[in-house]
């Protein structure tokens, strides 16, 4: 039996491709291997959101060409944002490559793999979605859906327009086929993906039309799913509609992921957000007043070209106003092909630097303070298995999406894939502890 072992950088998106590809290769024949040496079938998924995702991905491809060197016979593939973006460079740059595609293009690795073809090969088109092929599903309960790839989106600074292509829906019929199989399968939490996702269904034909307010109503109506989660809407296109299922649909978890990118309108609009501050906090406001208890989070750009120190404490101020309960903070990243790498004014590293350590203070203090709340309450748990730290616990998550290690019921200790209620003991700014309480087995 041939091997392949696969690397995967990157979101949520890539790591749900990662499944696809390796449902696909097993469907081929090919098994799991346990090391890169062992493989005969070398393979990256790769990410191109930042620099620092470049380098890594360089670094590995290095043993993989040592490897090659060691065994000619061997396949090196790499698939993903990073192939799309280098797609006229990548077998000049790195010869030892034999397949190259972007993320529309997973379908096309099982193609080379069952040709004769002994030459190198690149498979770039946009067509295709990752959601026709097998899937190996590396998480039992918890499941991904992809309802949209690309994007319509022009933001200055961000590649992924530009690897994967323009916005696609799936029709809502096909993806509420999926997660029923989803459930049948035994999985309780499904989370919907898209670059966009609130932006779901517009292209779709007429007469087949579904907002993604009705995607969520349409998936939360599934039988056995308990838990529905998406990643990420865009504040443009939040919608008062999608703010009310998560107050009115019962698996829709209180939690919102709103990308905030800065706090300062001029910024903003330099980065082509199509919203400002004050809309920003319009949409904040609505969930604040619909979903009183959810959990925001969000994505933070620091030192965008030309961001002046003012405006920077603007983005401060609302981190402030808004009190997330996390948030990623990125130092700005001049990449391939975006308008923004071409703009005057860069800010320097000894600038970014000490902007970004206020930023993280902020975000850290604020998100203690906010994980507060929950101590002393009893909050639902879905079950993922043993604590990373202590084996004698268990983890999980809330419905809020924070991650909780909780001494478990002695007499029936819970299993992965049960919901839950603990009681929250402590927190902080990242994860709370608990205790199970007795015989709530759900
Ligand atoms: N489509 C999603 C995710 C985009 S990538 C969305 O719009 O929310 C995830 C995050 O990476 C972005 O929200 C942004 O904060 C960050 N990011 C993207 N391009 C970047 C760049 N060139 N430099 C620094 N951070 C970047
Ligand atoms: Fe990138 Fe903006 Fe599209 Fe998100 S919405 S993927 S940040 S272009
Ligand atoms: Fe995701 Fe990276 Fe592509 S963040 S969409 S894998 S550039």
């Amino acid at each position: 039996m041939k091997s392949y072992h696969l690397t995967t950088f990157g979101c949520q998106m890539n790591e749900h491709d990662s499944e696809r590809m390796k449902g696909m290769l097993e469907s081929l024949g090919y098994g799991e291997a346990g090391s890169r040496e062992e493989a005969d079938l070398i393979l990256f998924n790769t990410c191109s959101i930042r620099e620092s995702a470049d380098s890594r991905l360089v670094g590995h491809l290095g043993e993989a060409k040592r490897l090659k060197g060691e065994d000619p016979s061997r396949v090196v593939g790499v698939g993903g944002c990073w192939s799309q973006s280098m797609k006229e460079r990548v077998f000049q740059q790195f010869p030892f490559v034999d397949v190259a595609f972007g993320p529309g293009q997973v379908h096309r690795l099982a193609e080379f793999l069952t040709s004769d073809s002994l030459t190198a090969q690149g498979f770039f088109e946009f067509e295709g979605f990752t959601g026709h092929l097998p899937m190996k599903r590396t998480r039992e309960f918890q499941g991904w859906v992809q309802i949209s790839v690309g994007c319509n989106c022009a933001c200055a600074y961000c590649i992924v327009p530009s690897t994967r292509g323009r916005e696609v829906s799936r029709p809502a019929d096909e993806l509420v086929a999926e997660v029923a199989r989803l459930a049948a399968d035994g999985v309780r939490e499904v989370t919907l993906l898209g670059q966009n996702v609130n932006s779901y269904g517009r292209d779709l034909p007429k007469g087949q039309k579904v907002t993604f307010a009705e995607l969520l109503a349409m998936v939360d109506a599934v039988e056995g799913i308990e838990r529905v989660r998406y990643t990420s809407p865009h504040p443009k296109d939040m919608r008062e509609a999608v703010i009310r299922a998560h107050a009115e649909l019962p698996s829709v978890c209180e939690h919102i992921h709103l990308p905030l990118q800065s706090g300062s309108s001029r910024v903003l609009k330099a980065m082509r957000r199509t919203y400002d501050r004050g809309r920003y906090m319009d949409r904040v406001q609505m969930i604040r007043e619909i979903v009183p208890d959810c959990a925001i989070t969000t994505d933070i750009i620091v030192g965008f070209p030309g961001e002046t120190e003012a405006e920077f404490d603007e983005t401060l101020e609302v981190v402030e106003e808004v009190r997330y309960d996390s948030a990623f903070t990125f130092v700005f990243s001049p990449r391939r092909g975006t308008t923004a790498a071409d703009l005057a004014d860069p800010i320097p590293h000894s600038v970014k630097r000490p902007r970004m350590e206020r930023l993280v203070e902020a975000v850290q203090r604020i998100a203690a303070e906010r994980s507060q709340r929950f101590v002393g309450r009893s909050m639902e748990v879905l079950v993922e298995g043993p604590s990373r730290t202590d084996p004698a616990r268990l983890r999980g998550r809330i419905r809020h999406n924070k991650t909780v290690n909780f001494a478990p019921d002695a007499a029936r200790p819970a299993k992965p894939g049960e919901l839950v209620e603990v009681e929250i003991v402590s927190a902080t700014s990242t994860t709370l502890a608990g205790e199970e309480l007795i015989s709530t087995v759900a």
